[in-house]
């Protein structure tokens, strides 16, 4: 067995309670795949990041979710590999996997990677779509330094850029490991005719003479839906906004540089190959106008959210491992105020009433108001006699998953 790296200092990543895996959310530790499945020996996945942001009305909105459904879609189907899930099934469970771990002081970020899980070369492939998601800071990230790495984007016809999957981040892991040496946490891929690809883990944007440019996916570039937002609002900010091939020389005399993507929305550039960049007026306009439209401030057709309506049964750990109906358990409700939704929470209120009193009275449960003011996040935390315990077909609309 191989031991850790000591030498370098590695970011700790987040562990979260939940994870969406095999059809419902569950607990992390049950989302597992066997080792030989082609999923993890092949790394044979497809994958979307998304993200999430609060609203000032304090709704939690996903953002361009049919966007990356349908680009998912695409990715699969390139790979040949069966994923037959609708887009409200897909959105639904993106909104399970954040609404049971949503933090108001931040945003989030989700992976939904979809794998084989079963199957060999194509035949009998059966795929699974697991749905991760990560407390994210709000506001624009820090500018950085970048510069381009000696790896190159493969083409088309060897690793097409166009597929999102796992091992198309073979590059990107040789030229971090290059870049960390250099102090970039980014870097950009050249193609191979030597032009702009973008970057590593996201798309390229730069200004000259105040016009923005951005090299076409036909130059290796990741079709990109953060660039097609910034291209959109740019157009009704009166900015020119043109896709065209980039060389590498551009980058050097470029007045402005950033890096786009969902993950961190637009990161400014301070310095490119050792020489220091000027401020960002052009790009630094368009970050707020971004965000501005991602926060609900400015909304912005080009950045549409879609927000959870119904209430759902997302979670139930046992603490103990106890298989008795009076172990130790924590459930998570998450269900909609009874002055906000009456639809739903005629039922479910008189239930929340119903166990909150017992829980109260053993003092082992506590609720979790959540900014969103149609929502509250129950945790019953304790004794629940299986008797009274409140059954999902009541807590759980159409869109919700009970977890058995
Ligand atoms: C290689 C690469 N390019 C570009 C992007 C940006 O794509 P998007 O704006 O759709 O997040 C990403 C983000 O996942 C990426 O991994």
């Amino acid at each position: 067995m191989s031991t850790p790296d000591k030498t370098t200092q590695a970011p700790s990543l987040q562990t979260p309670g939940f994870i969406y895996a095999n059809g419902a959310v569950r607990p992390w530790a049950d989302a597992t795949l066997h080792v030989t499945v082609e999923g993890v020996q092949r790394g044979m996945n497809v994958f979307e990041g998304l993200k999430g942001f609060w609203q000032p009305d304090g709704r939690f909105g996903l953002l361009a979710m049919p966007r990356h459904y349908a680009r998912l879609k695409r990715s699969a189907a390139l790979m040949h590999m069966p994923f037959d899930m609708t887009f409200d099934a897909y959105d639904a469970a993106c909104h399970e996997i954040t609404a049971c771990q949503r933090d108001p002081g931040r945003n989030m970020w989700l992976r939904t990677t979809l794998y084989i899980v079963e199957g060999h070369w194509g035949h009998g492939d059966r795929t699974d779509l697991v749905c991760a998601a990560y407390h994210h800071p709000k506001g624009p990230a820090p500018r950085m330094a970048t510069g381009v790495t000696t790896w190159r984007r493969a083409t088309d016809n060897a690793m097409p850029a166009r597929i999102k999957t796992g091992f198309n981040y073979l590059a990107a892991r040789f030229a971090k490991i290059e870049g960390r040496s250099r102090g970039y946490p980014e870097m950009v891929l050249l193609n191979e005719a030597g032009r702009v690809a973008e970057f590593i883990g996201s798309g390229l944007i730069m200004v000259r003479d105040g016009v923005i440019y951005a090299p076409p996916a036909s130059e290796g570039a990741f079709e990109s839906i953060t660039v097609d937002i910034i291209r959109a609002l740019c157009t009704d900010m009166g900015i020119e906004f043109r896709m065209r091939p980039i060389d590498r020389t551009e980058l050097i005399i470029a007045d402005e540089i950033a890096a786009v993507g969902t993950l961190n929305d637009m990161v400014l550039i301070s310095s490119f190959d050792g020489r220091e960049m000027g401020p960002s007026p052009v790009l630094d306009s368009v970050l707020t106008r971004y965000l501005d439209a991602c926060e609900g401030r400015e909304p912005h057709p080009a950045v549409d959210l879609t927000f959870r309506r119904s209430c759902s049964w997302v979670g139930r750990r046992r603490t103990d491992g106890s298989p008795t109906a009076f172990g130790r358990e924590i459930y998570a409700v998450d269900m909609p105020l009874p002055d906000r939704d009456q639809g739903v929470t005629s039922t479910v209120s008189g239930m929340s009433t119903r166990f909150m009193g017992e829980q109260k009275t053993q003092g082992n449960a506590r609720s979790i108001q959540t900014p969103d003011p149609d929502r509250a996040l129950w945790f019953f935390e304790g004794l629940w006699p299986k008797q009274n315990r409140p059954r999902p077909s009541c807590l759980s609309s159409p869109r919700g998953t009970a977890v058995q």
